[in-house]
Parts: structure tokens; sequence; C-alpha cells
């Protein structure tokens, strides 16, 4: 199996010299998008949009078609995991995701385990297979998982939290049963990964939304170990092609050399580090991924080309190790037509850079 026509974003992870520098947008496929929200509300709702791999596939192409994105990256949900884990996601209109049971009770947790991927999660291999068949060796498909601490967030608070009371109160009063959720979220996280290589993802990445909101060493036990695993689990080869990886804590800019110092091959940065710095502080050893705020998608052409410009002129000189992107997700306020300006103003001027 050959690379993509257009493999900047696979060579940019791996070092290798690109003529521009690719980019991509977490939550490109979403409801800033009009067909977006009209394919949402054929599916009926969120969850009905992820679990048929032709709709998925559909929206997985959509802003592809827009806009001259250099990756596309499969449309599903990070809490499709603990969904297969038995503790019943569901989307309240308007309110983010919700378990119907949430993990408190140590029976609960002691009974967890790792879903086979092709079983519970079929419909996203399923997806994978047919976004891969569709993109026809355009641009590299990435496959995603959440962080185990980000998904046992969710898994025991129940639904998106401020302040992380539940999960923060079994850390510092049962750590043992946080470290049993997280270890079989951990091999859940491997086998799932590894099939979605399988199926056909040509790069993976791991969002850590969560582990930013840790204590430095707490981060390093609870969240950065079993990433550091998780990336020790994953295939790193298919078909004669390195599968790079990409991990992405938000706010983890402070742990950035540890981080780095996991075996990842890219590090995902949120909008409040100057990549330059970040660039210095990790030298050659990971390519890094980001990091434009997303809100500056809220300005006028002339501002959006200045911030983009800002971003690749901090990153420097070379010809590879960076993927721009947004620091976080696009807001779903964005107006479309202000994402051509970045996108075209990345790829002008990122080969001004190379002359
Ligand atoms: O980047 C992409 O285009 C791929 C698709 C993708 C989605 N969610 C689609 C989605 C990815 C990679 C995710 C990851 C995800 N999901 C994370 C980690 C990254 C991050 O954003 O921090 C988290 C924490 C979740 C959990 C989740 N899913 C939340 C908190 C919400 C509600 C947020 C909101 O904006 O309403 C979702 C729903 C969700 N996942 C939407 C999309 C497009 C919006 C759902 C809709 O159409 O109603």
């Amino acid at each position: 199996m050959s690379r993509p026509k257009n493999d900047a974003f696979l060579r940019a992870l791996l070092k290798e010299p690109t003529d521009f520098t690719p980019l991509w947008m977490m939550r490109q496929a979403g409801r800033y998008l009009p067909e977006y929200c009209a394919t949402r509300k054929r599916a009926g709702n969120f969850l009905n949009l992820c679990k048929s791999p032709s709709m998925a596939c559909e929206v997985t192409l959509q802003p592809l078609a827009r806009y001259d994105l250099d990756a596309a990256i499969l449309f599903s949900d990070i809490l499709t995991v603990p969904d297969a884990m038995g503790l019943g996601l569901y989307f309240a209109e308007g309110e983010g995701p919700k378990f119907e049971r949430p993990l408190r009770e140590e029976w609960a947790i002691n009974s967890l385990s790792a879903p086979d991927p092709y079983d519970h999660l079929g419909y996203v291999m399923d997806a994978v297979s047919e976004i891969r068949r569709a993109l026809n060796n355009s641009v590299p498909l990435i496959g995603f998982s959440g962080s185990p601490y980000t998904l046992a967030c969710y898994m025991i608070e129940g639904q998106g939290s401020s302040d992380f009371r539940h999960i923060k109160g079994m850390l510092y009063s049962r750590p043992d049963l946080l470290h049993k959720i997280l270890d079989v979220t951990t091999q859940a996280v491997i086998s799932y990964l590894n099939a979605q290589i399988d199926s056909g993802a040509q790069a993976v990445m791991i969002f850590d939304t969560w582990g930013g909101s840790l204590s430095a060493s707490a981060y390093k036990e609870f969240s950065l170990a079993y990433m550091q695993r998780i990336v020790a689990g994953l295939k790193k080869e298919k078909d004669g092609q390195r599968i790079p990886n990409i991990v992405f804590t938000k706010n983890g800019g402070l742990w950035l050399e540890d981080i780095a110092a996991i075996g990842c091959d890219g590090v995902g940065l949120d909008w409040g580090i100057d990549i330059g710095s970040a660039r210095r502080r990790v030298g050659d050893k990971v390519a890094l991924q980001g990091n434009i705020d997303p809100n500056v998608l809220f300005g006028t052409p002339e501002t959006i080309a200045a911030e983009a410009k800002k971003v690749l002129d901090s990153f420097g000189p070379g010809n590879t190790g960076h993927v721009f992107n947004l620091g976080h997700g696009i807001s779903q306020y964005t107006p479309p037509e202000n994402v051509t300006v970045l996108v075209e103003t990345v790829h002008a001027h990122s080969r001004t850079l190379r002359k």
C-alpha cells in the first residue's frame, strides 16, 4: 500500500521534508457546517450519526470538500469506548454527553472489562474502512481515542464537570480504584486504536482533554503513565508504512518535556503556549501540532491571516516537524468562510518560509 497523494501530514509528523506546512482542524466536521447539521438531522441525533458508518463517512468528507485540508479525521466520539464498556452513553439535547450508569461503586469497577473493538465498536471499524475507500488515497485518515484519564473523567462524573470532584475524590481517597479503571481503559484504548490502524487509520491521536486539570505529580501518575503504555502498545507500522501517533494534553504546556519523552511522534499544543518556545524545549525529539486560538476565526480576514502567520513564524525556519492546527476544537459558531482564509494563509505563507 502506498502513501496518499498528499502525504505532507504524515511526512511532517515523521520529520521528513514537506513543501508547505500541512493543516487540519480539531472538530473539522461539526456544527459550524450547514451540511453537517443537515446530515445530523437526517440521522436523528449525534449518536446515531456516529453509529452509522455511511453517515459518519459522509460527514468526515464534508470539510475536505470545502477546504484544502491535508488530513481527514474519523468522525466519531471519544465516549464510544465507555459506551461499549456498558455505561450507557446518551446526549441530552443541548447538554453534552451523559452516562446512564456512572462508575462509582467498587463492585462495578471490579467488573469492568475491555470491549472487543470488532464486536462492540464494529461500527467504528466499518466507518474507518468506508472512509479510507472514499478518500481514495487523496489525504491520510487520522484515527483517535480519548486518554484513559479523560475517559475516566466522564465515566466517573457521569457527564462533563467544572470541578471533577468525583474523580478527584476517588484519586485522593481510593487511588487503587482509579488505577483499576485506568488500567482496564488503557487495555481498551490499545486494542481500539490498533483495530482502527488495521482497518485503515494512517495516524492516530490521543485526546487528553482533562489531564491538564491535575497537579504535576498526579498528571504523571494518572494520565501520562497510561498514555505512555498506550504509545508503547500501538502498532507502529502497517503494510510497510509508519503509523505516527500524536498525544494532546490540553493545558499540558507546563509538562511538555515529560510528554515529549513518552515515545510519541507528535505532541499537540493548545494556544496558551508559544509554539517557538515549545519547539526550543523539545528540540527535534517530536513533531508539534497546533496551535492557533480557535476564536481567531471570529476575526477579520486580515487578523486571521496575521495570526496564522504569527504561529508559522514563531515555529520558525525548517521544512518539517510542524502540523498546523487549532489549539482546541473549532467553535460551532465559526463563520465557515473564515476557515478558507486560514487554510490558504497557512499553505501560502509556509511555502514562502521554505524559500
Ligand atoms: O475532530 C473531528 O472532527 C472528529 C470528531 C470528534 C468529535 N468529538 C465529534 C463531536 C472528536 C475527535 C471528538 C473528541 C471528543 N469528544 C473529545 C476530546 C476532544 C475535545 O474536544 O476536547 C471530548 C472531550 C469529547 C466528548 C464530547 N463529545 C463532548 C464534551 C461533546 C459536547 C460538546 C459540544 O460541542 O456540544 C461531544 C459531542 C460532539 N463530538 C460533537 C461533535 C461534532 C457535537 C455534537 C453534535 O453534533 O451535537
